[in-house]
């Protein structure tokens, strides 16, 4: 299971970095607009900074919708860094462009991804990673992660090799019930990585130990 952090934030993914457990970063345009980094040269350099911190994946989105800005831009962000994955719509030109990106070996993301169907269009156009949005299905009442399960199992069944990078996750548990359910990664906040870290017994113990050993050791 690898871990994404699905922000543009440099200090969280700083944090996440020095974690030791982070394979990635995913970002969005309404992320990137929350970190107020507007222009295309500030994009870029964004992007550009986010791979030297981290040493995986870096998820950058294209804007356009139509299929020929969709691969110029693509191309664009391919271009800044290695480490860059273009991440796509799933919209009709979206598929037909990641199919361009696959045989040119440039590698994608198809993101709003919301139900099976969608999951086998992204796979069978040679998708890297496929983003299925658990936390907007919750939203409206629809299980987000029995999808994780549905297109988990169906590219084992075909042998797809796309990855299932879980996305929109809100909380820990989340991630706990998208490992379970067979994803490949998760990307999530900060915060929902740091809640793994968290358990009372833990706590309780670790308080035990010290106060013991500080009896005899002063
Ligand atoms: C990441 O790839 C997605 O864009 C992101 O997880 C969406 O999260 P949200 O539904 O919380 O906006």
């Amino acid at each position: 299971m690898k871990f994404f952090i699905d922000t543009a934030n440099l200090d969280q993914i700083r944090e996440a970095q020095d974690l030791g457990v982070l394979d990635g970063v995913t970002t969005n345009p309404s992320l990137m607009a929350k970190e107020g980094i507007k222009g295309e040269d500030n994009i870029k350099n964004h992007y550009k900074t986010i791979c030297d911190i981290v040493d995986g994946d870096v998820s950058a989105e294209v804007i356009a919708t139509d299929f020929d800005g969709i691969v110029k831009e693509g191309e664009a962000l391919a271009a800044l860094h290695e480490q860059i994955v273009v991440k796509v719509p799933m919209i009709k030109d979206g598929i037909k462009a990641i199919k361009y990106f696959s045989d040119k070996g440039i590698r994608t993301n198809c993101t709003l991804v919301f139900s099976p169907g969608q999951a086998l269009l992204a796979a069978k156009a040679g998708a890297t990673y496929v983003s299925p949005f658990i936390g907007r299905l919750d939203d409206i009442s629809t299980d987000g992660v029995e999808l994780i399960r549905q297109i988990a199992d169906m590219y084992n069944y075909y042998g797809f090799e796309t990855e299932v990078l879980a996305a929109s996750i809100r909380h820990t548990m989340h991630i706990i019930q998208c490992v379970e359910a067979g994803a490949d990664v998760a990307t999530c906040p900060l915060n929902a990585i740091l809640g793994l870290l968290k358990h009372p017994l833990t706590d309780a113990g670790l308080e035990k130990f010290l106060a013991d050993y500080k009896k005899l050791n002063g």
